[in-house]
């Protein structure tokens, strides 16, 4: 279904908001995120992950949920209007939205000024799009923090070892001696920051 197709059947009720994660990739993202107070999401796309994660949180928490929300055919980003309604009908913590880069996000006064507890990282999955988001949002997760990575595995049905992300994450990301790997499911690959004294 075309985006346009689908926008306007959601507005009419008859489509779901488009989610990009497995139900257990899903549910592993929401374990982590449980009780968390300062949590991200890069690539939000129309916010499925975003309101499960908003719902998982802590009371009171802030979920940063960071996408450029670029405008398609219709001289406005549907997925910006999608996302935005299906997170509000949550009442938990309060989302920050920015409306950026990853990279340019990161940068923003705001998201430095305090470590994450839980990042998941769901944007660019090329080899140096990848690296882009790595290098910009792995130094703000705390110590003792999570960072879960979309699409980082070969899996079933989805990438092979060959695409970009995939291979970035083999080459770099799992060998970041700032963090140990946890835990793996589908495609996405979930490390935690390790504590230093
Ligand atoms: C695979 S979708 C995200 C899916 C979402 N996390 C979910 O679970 O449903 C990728 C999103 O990344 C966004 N995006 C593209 N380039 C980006 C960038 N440089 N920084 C942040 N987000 C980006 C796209 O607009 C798109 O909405």
């Amino acid at each position: 279904m075309s985006v346009v197709a689908h926008y306007v059947k959601w507005r009419l009720g008859l489509a779901a908001a488009e989610g990009a994660t497995t139900a257990a990739e899903a549910d592993c993202l929401v374990r982590h995120a449980c009780g968390k107070k300062r949590l991200a999401e890069i690539g939000v796309w129309q916010g499925g992950t975003t309101a499960r994660l908003r719902a998982a949180m802590a009371p009171g928490a802030t979920l940063f949920a960071v996408d450029p929300f670029p405008k398609g055919r219709l001289g406005f980003s549907t997925q910006r209007a999608i996302a935005t309604r299906e997170v509000a009908k949550i009442a938990n913590g309060q989302v920050v939205w920015i409306r950026q880069t990853a990279a340019d996000a990161s940068r923003d006064p705001i998201v430095r000024s305090g470590g994450f507890e839980f990042v998941f990282l769901d944007a660019l999955h090329t080899y140096d799009g990848l690296r882009e988001d790595w290098e910009a949002w792995s130094p703000l997760v705390a110590n003792g923090g999570v960072i879960a990575i979309h699409d980082s595995r070969a899996s079933p049905g989805g990438h092979s070892e060959d695409v970009g992300g995939v291979r970035f994450t083999n080459d770099v990301i799992v060998k970041d001696d700032r963090f140990e790997m946890i835990e793996t499911i589908d495609s996405l690959t979930v490390l935690r920051r390790r504590t230093v004294a």
